[in-house]
């Protein structure tokens, strides 16, 4: 039978960022993120070739802190930040499939699943629910018309 929900959005938000911090302190996180994405889906590898994995070590997590600080609606960096980045992987320029997102979270769940000394099975839901919003802001933009050059 389905278990009933009892957390709030707030309490489930608040376990996640707890979570984040016990785990993403770590230069293994990005990496392990990275091995787990290739490892559920090498096509994405092509999007990588050319990539300076030092550098975008550093973007991902700072990346992560961004679609978590999204979560908080007043923050109108995270805000602005998250809105680039939907830019930056929309269709006309990186062109990010939408449905590479999927494999995203799921590497992102592996990865903190990994590295949370206090994991328990629950946060994988969580996880999934609480970055499920601000990922889905990201996709909604795929087609979002790049700027024009000013
Ligand atoms: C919510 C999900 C994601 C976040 C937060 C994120 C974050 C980032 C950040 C911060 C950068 C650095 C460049 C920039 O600031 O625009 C970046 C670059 C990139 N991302 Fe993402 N990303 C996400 C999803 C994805 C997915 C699903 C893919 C592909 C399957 C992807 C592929 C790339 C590639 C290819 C680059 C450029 C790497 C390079 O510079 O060579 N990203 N991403």
């Amino acid at each position: 039978m389905a278990r009933e929900r009892k957390k709030t959005w707030e309490e489930k938000v608040t376990l996640v960022r707890a979570s984040y911090n016990r785990s993403a302190d770590t230069p293994l996180f990005a990496r392990d993120f990275y091995q787990h994405l290739f490892f559920l889906s090498p096509k994405i590898k092509k999007y990588f070739e050319n990539t300076d994995f030092e550098h975008q070590e550093k973007a991902l997590m700072a990346g992560l802190k961004y679609i978590l600080d999204f979560l908080d609606n007043s923050n109108t960096n995270a805000r602005a930040q998250v809105l680039r980045l939907s830019q930056s992987h929309a269709k006309d320029n990186m062109n990010i499939y939408p449905h590479d997102y999927y494999y995203w979270i799921d590497a992102l769940v592996m990865t903190v699943k990994k590295h949370d000394t206090q994991w328990y099975n629950d946060l994988a839901f969580y996880w999934r629910e609480v970055v499920f919003y601000p990922v889905s802001f990201m996709i909604s933009q795929y087609f979002l018309p790049a700027k024009p050059e000013a």
